[in-house]
């Protein structure tokens, strides 16, 4: 599949602007995904969850509004090799995912960041979205593999994704590294003792056929296109 194909789709659903784009019923509730604006809501909401759930994160910065409105307009709007998308429940925002790192060698590209407002709950939902987001990502990017990774101590999320089909590739030792704006997490390269290692990455990938195994028949539809 050409690198161009999968740039290409996410620019045509960035030109769809404020469209909503996918849609599920889930439990009676009206589940819509739509490309990430940039109101004032979303920016506040964005900082609120992105401070909430700093410890997730590979990166750690002083997180504020005005990081979050240059995020969104340079490394999401702006960055062809990426795309976020807001989560809608009865038109309600509570929560992103999103997609990025197209390789081309493997026809692959990550999983990003996932995360939910805390103060909503909807057992199950996130799960059923992350089903429906990857069939998307196979289906509609045409998608040989999907690749993720994350903190080996974020269980919750592994449980969530084990659910998905995703397979354990690597536990990688990690450590944090100093940056021009905060710290960031680095996969260790040299020899280390176990002891002086502070944490690791779980790196997970996912094929179709795993992912269909116990996709339970979850019906979405593409609203525009
Ligand atoms: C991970 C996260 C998305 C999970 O959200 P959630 O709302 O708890 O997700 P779900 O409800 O789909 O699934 C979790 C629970 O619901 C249960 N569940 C799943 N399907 C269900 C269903 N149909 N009915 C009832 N319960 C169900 C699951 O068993 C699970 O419970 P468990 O944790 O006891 O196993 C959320 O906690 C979050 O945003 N965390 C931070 C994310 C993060 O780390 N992001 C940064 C790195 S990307």
């Amino acid at each position: 599949m050409s690198v161009n194909y999968y740039h290409d789709k996410l620019q045509e659903i960035k030109n769809l602007k404020n469209k909503d784009y996918l849609g599920m019923n889930y439990q009676g509730y009206n589940i819509v995904l739509k490309l990430i604006d940039e109101s004032s809501e979303t920016i506040s909401l964005i900082t609120k969850w992105r401070k909430l759930y700093r410890n997730n994160f590979g990166s750690d910065f002083d997180i504020d509004e005005n990081k979050t409105k240059k995020w969104i307009k340079n490394d999401v709007l702006l960055n062809a090799d990426k795309i976020v998308f807001m989560i809608y429940v009865n038109k309600q925002k509570i929560g992103i995912i999103s997609t990025s790192d197209f390789d081309k060698q493997t026809n692959s590209a990550i999983l990003d960041t996932m995360m939910k407002d805390p103060e909503f709950e909807l057992p199950g939902l996130m799960t059923t979205i992350e089903k429906i987001y990857l069939k998307w990502m196979f289906d509609e990017l045409k998608l040989s593999k999907i690749r993720g990774f994350l903190f080996s101590d974020n269980e919750k999320m592994m449980k969530i994704h084990t659910k998905c089909g995703w397979k354990l590739i690597e536990v990688a030792p990690i450590e944090q590294v100093k940056t021009e704006e905060g710290t960031k997490w680095k996969i260790i390269t040299s020899k280390k003792s176990e002891r002086q290692i502070e944490r690791y990455y779980n790196l997970i990938e996912l094929t179709r056929n795993d992912l269909m195994k116990n996709f339970n028949d979850i019906e979405y539809r593409i609203l525009c296109d």
